[in-house]
């Protein structure tokens, strides 16, 4: 089916059975014209913790739609492909953040979103790329266990005076970016300003202007006076980022775009799929629910 039919179809469901459609900036740009929002992790669990909609279809990744469950245990979550898992948030097991737990008794456990469901049943309280330093200094322990990526904890820990034990996990499309290949760009390029997403290593890090979640870069891009921007993130907020800024300039921070195949696997005909025959639907047991809640609604200041 060519895209126009396949929106139309799409949005007349949707209406028809009252569902609204969540995506990520790293999703697909065909994806973005049936969405009713767009953004990033912190911006999306805010959504569905308000949305009325009985059907939430979320174009993002399992620990998005999972967190939008969380919230609303009593709606039906929607994923278009069960292809859409996070690597990064595998790669930490219930069994290790015990073990950790069990080591350093008197810290506090907080894990990015970019978790299984577990992990955040096990954790105290949960953050986004967009608010991990507010949240590790709002607690009031002194030490902090940080899981799953240890680029985002190495800097939180540089953003606030606590001891932070990190997971080692990583996100296999941000932690490609080299220091060497931007030094280079940034040579090339010396007007253009760097904003890179702390899922970066700590020396990509070290050279960026800016550091910001996916949609915190939409709002620099927007303020800042330069014209040109190297960005250090997947390929599907660039594009989101030409469209919506179009009157600036925005090359990829490394020699070729890095491209999260996993946020890649939804489509539209997946989605329209997924709304005709509602599937697949996010199922979390019960116990491990009201304990994920506990940390997404600590993050959200709902508690
Ligand atoms: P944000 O949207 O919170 O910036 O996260 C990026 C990411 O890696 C999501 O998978
Ligand atoms: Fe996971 Fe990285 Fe893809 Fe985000 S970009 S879904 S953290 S692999």
């Amino acid at each position: 089916m060519e895209e126009e039919k396949l929106i139309k179809k799409i949005n007349e469901l949707k209406k028809e059975k009252g569902a609204v459609i969540l995506t990520h900036s790293y999703q697909r740009a065909e994806i973005y014209k049936v969405a009713d929002f767009i953004g990033d992790s912190y911006e999306l669990a805010r959504k569905a913790s308000q949305t009325e909609a009985d059907l939430i279809v979320f174009c993002g990744v399992d620990f998005m739609a999972e967190s939008a469950k969380i919230l609303n245990p009593e709606k039906r979550v929607l994923i278009p492909t069960p292809k859409a898992r996070c690597p990064m948030a595998a790669m930490i097991s219930d069994g290790q953040l015990k073990e950790l737990k069990e080591q350093h008794k008197d810290a506090a456990v907080v894990s990015y979103v970019n978790t299984r469901c577990s992990t955040k049943a096990l954790s105290d309280i949960c953050c986004t790329s967009s608010n991990a330093v507010e949240v590790v200094k709002s607690l009031p322990h002194k030490k902090i266990i940080f899981t799953p990526d240890r680029n985002l904890a190495d800097y939180v820990r540089k953003s606030c005076n606590k001891k932070i034990i990190p997971w080692n996990g990583y996100c296999y499309v941000h932690d490609t970016f080299d220091a060497s290949v931007l030094k280079s760009l940034k040579e090339k390029h010396p007007d253009a300003k760097t904003i890179v997403h702390p899922e970066c290593r700590p020396e990509v890090v070290d050279l960026a202007d800016y550091v910001c979640s996916t949609s915190q870069m939409l709002d620099v891009a927007r303020e800042d006076d330069a014209r040109q921007f190297l960005i250090g993130t997947e390929i599907g907020m660039i594009e989101r980022l030409k469209i919506e800024v179009p009157d600036k300039e925005f090359i990829s921070a490394n020699e070729a775009p890095n491209i999260c195949l996993q946020m890649k696997q939804n489509t539209l005909e997946l989605t329209l799929k997924s709304l005709e025959e509602e599937k697949y639907e996010i199922k979390i047991d019960e116990d491990t629910l009201r304990k994920a809640k506990n940390a997404l609604e600590g993050m959200l200041g709902l508690k």
